[in-house]
């Protein structure tokens, strides 16, 4: 795919981010900023059976953070708790699909952080 159709895919996410909201009575919650702009996302996430049965973020921040929280959200939800710990960041980095230069990187990954962060318990 061409970097305009990864934009697109990017900006879609931004516009339309997928299980954005609150969580009522998550199993875990956790927050984290990008110390360079202060731009920050909270993960909700529902845990059962060895399974991410439901995720949900909120958050504020530049286009590729918000949308690489949505990408992130779909990619974990459902899915194995030890499927998603073995996850790199990598991983997120090729779902969106663009070169980023190091500063973009930290808005990238700050949603896989504070993923990260939430299940380091489990
Ligand atoms: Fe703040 Fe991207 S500019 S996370």
């Amino acid at each position: 795919m061409s970097n305009d159709i990864y934009m697109e895919f990017i900006l879609e996410n931004y516009r339309n981010p997928k299980n954005y909201g609150v969580m009522d009575n998550p199993t875990v919650k956790k927050s984290g900023a990008n110390p360079l702009c202060g731009d920050d996302i909270t993960i909700y996430l529902k845990i059962e059976n060895g399974k991410i049965q439901d995720i949900r973020f909120t958050g504020k921040g530049c286009a590729i953070s918000q949308a690489s929280a949505s990408i992130l959200t779909e990619m974990v939800k459902g899915k194995d708790l030890e499927y998603v710990k073995s996850l790199g960041e990598n991983d997120l980095l090729s779902a969106l699909g663009i070169e980023l230069s190091p500063a973009r990187l930290k808005c990238a990954l700050l949603s896989y952080k504070v993923l990260k962060d939430a299940l380091s318990g489990f």
